[in-house]
Parts: structure tokens; sequence; C-alpha cells
């Protein structure tokens, strides 16, 4: 009996020894100290043993079983302790790596010029304003004095939602819209979408204008130009040449197309300034009284100016961009470059 405790003791020794992983355990343990073990089946034979031997006999069977609980326990540990360390390994990280950069879209062209240009006209005093690009007929055209018959009302140039509703022409209409609302003195800069119809390589019906308007006391041709060239040697370049050709519009009166110095040749003639050495950017005048009529100021008392520009012009002469469609196809070959 003594001898096959021995044995047992042994053999159970080597193979949870050698065991290497919790199942393998686990089976040993059923295997020797489970209700059928071998250990149990021995201590079973206790009968066949002389009684006086008994209890001896029973501390033996005692001690083997604790040993072996104990050796099961302590070769559980490791077990768990070598699992952990290689899960610690295999899950190591570097917290020292740059993380992963999440790439940043850069701003549109058409977005970069009007933030700029807003914000040398908020040095000068002015105020955004905005408007809606669904406009009635009458902020569009009537208010701004454009006869019935005015060739820019014809369908060919607008598109009309019904009798009284169009999509906005020109940026004009916040200027009516503006002074409705406000006594003078008023001073706004109103960028936005406008829409008209034509499409070529020039044009495109859908485009962005900033509309300038400025109306207090005693505002003369003078300040027009003064501001408009502030605004130009801030935008442009400090001795960028600034001239006023006389022109017309319907809400203004004198009116004037500004042009610049030739920014791509410096006023010596190119390709891109037709040899002439200079570029229109915008259109201005003195507000014609018959607009201060509609929104009700008293053309005696005060005077104004206004002027008005097409983005995408001025956005292809400051970055030399040479097709307006590039503006308009969203390439993010050519968009990142801003
Ligand atoms: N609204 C005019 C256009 O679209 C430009 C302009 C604005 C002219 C203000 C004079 C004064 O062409």
């Amino acid at each position: 009996m003594k001898q096959e405790l021995e044995t047992l003791l042994q053999q159970a020794t080597a193979e949870i020894t050698i065991a290497s992983s919790e199942e393998a355990l686990q089976e040993l343990r059923v295997k020797y100290l489970g209700k059928k073990g071998a250990l149990t089946t021995l201590m079973k034979g206790i009968g066949a043993v002389p009684p006086e031997e008994r209890p001896a006999f029973g501390q033996v069977v005692n001690s083997v079983k604790d040993q072996l609980e104990e050796l099961i326990d302590a070769t559980l540990g490791s077990i768990r302790a070598a699992a952990k360390a290689e899960r610690l390994r295999r899950e190591r990280l570097d917290v020292t790596l740059p993380g992963r950069c999440k790439p940043l879209g850069t701003k549109h062209p058409i977005t970069l010029v009007i933030e700029d240009i807003c914000e040398i006209f908020a040095g000068l005093g002015f105020q955004v304003a905005e408007g809606p690009e669904i406009e009635l007929d009458y902020y569009n055209f009537e208010a701004l004095n454009f006869p019935k018959d005015h060739p820019a009302r014809d369908m060919q140039d607008t598109f009309f939602v019904d009798d009284n509703m169009l999509l906005r022409t020109h940026t004009s209409p916040v200027q009516i819209r503006t002074m409705l609302k406000h006594a003078p003195p008023v001073r706004i800069i109103a960028p936005g979408t406008v829409y008209r119809c034509d499409s070529d390589a020039t044009h495109s019906p859908m485009f962005h204008q900033i509309e300038g308007l400025m109306v207090d006391k005693g505002i003369t041709f003078g300040d027009l130009k003064g501001i408009l060239t502030v605004f130009v040697n801030q935008y442009f370049g400090k001795n960028i040449g600034v001239r006023l050709r006389p022109s017309f519009f319907p809400f203004t009166e004198p009116s004037a197309e500004v042009d610049i110095a030739c920014v791509i040749c410096n006023g010596k003639g190119c390709r891109v300034c037709k040899n002439s050495g200079w570029l229109e950017i915008l259109g201005a005048g003195m507000v014609d009284p018959e607009v201060y009529r509609h929104v009700h100021y008293d053309p005696e008392t005060i005077s104004g100016f206004a002027f008005g520009m097409g983005i995408e012009r001025i956005a292809m002469l400051r970055y030399g961009i040479s097709d307006m469609r590039l503006l308009f196809d969203n390439d993010l070959r050519f968009l990142s470059q801003f």
C-alpha cells in the first residue's frame, strides 16, 4: 500500500510538473484528486490495511494529497504568470511613437479671398452683411433703378423662379435690404453667391461677388477712390496703380470701372491684361438719388458710394489661376495648394 502511494506521488509529480496549460492541470487534478481519482480509489482500500496501521496510512494519504494540491496550485500560478507576461509582451505599446495624422483640408481659394477682403474692409470700419440668394425682383432690379425694359432683366441673363422671384444676379440687392433696415450712416461689405444664365470658359452660371456700400453725410467720389486705393494696396501690393474709367450702372451716378495695374506684368503689357497694362477688377459709383428714394433716405442730406467685384476674377489674379473652371472642379490636387 505504502509503495503504491509512493509510486502515485512520483508519477503525479512528474505529470504535473510538465503540464503546460490550465486545462491540462485541471485534468490532472481530476485524475488524481477527483471523486473517482487515483488517490481517492487508494483511500477506499483502507479496509485492507490492518486496523493499527490505519491512522498512519490515513496521515500519509492526506500528506500526499496536500503535496499534490500544493504542486498543482503552484504550477497553475506559474502558468498564469507566463501567460500574462506573454500577453503584456504581445500588447506592448510604444507610447512615444508619433500619432497618426488625420489629413487636414484646406480652405477653398474663394473662401480665402472673401475672408481676406472682408478683413481689410473690417479694418476700415465696414461690417459684413448678407442677403438671400433667392431674391425678389424688387430688391434685385426695381429698387436699384433698373427700368422695366433693361436688358439685364432679359430671360437670357436671369434665372427666374416666378414673376416676382429670381436667383439674385448680383450682390447689390443687399444694399437695398441694408438701407431699408438701418438709417445712415451705413458702411457694409456683403460677400455672396450670385447667378447668371451664362456658361463658357470665362463664365460660370454660379459665381461670387463682394458688394461694398458707404453712406453718410458728405461722402464724395474722392472717398470712393481713396477707400478703393487703400484696399488695392493692402490686397494686391503697396504701389499697385489704380485707375478709374467712366462707366454706367442704373443704380450709381456717376459710375466707374476700376482697373489696377496688371499684377502679372507690372503694367508692361502681357497676355492676361491683353497688352493694356491694366486689369479691370470692379464696378463702382456714387449711389443714385433714385435708389435713396426707394429706401427713404434723403439725398439732400446724405451721399455715398457703392462698389461690386467678382471674387473668381480676384482669386485668379491673386493666385495666378489661368482657368476659372479650376475653381469649380473641386480637384483636390488643385485645392490642396491653398
Ligand atoms: N452690381 C454690379 C454688377 O454686378 C457691380 C456694381 C456694384 C456696380 C455696385 C456699381 C456699384 O456688375
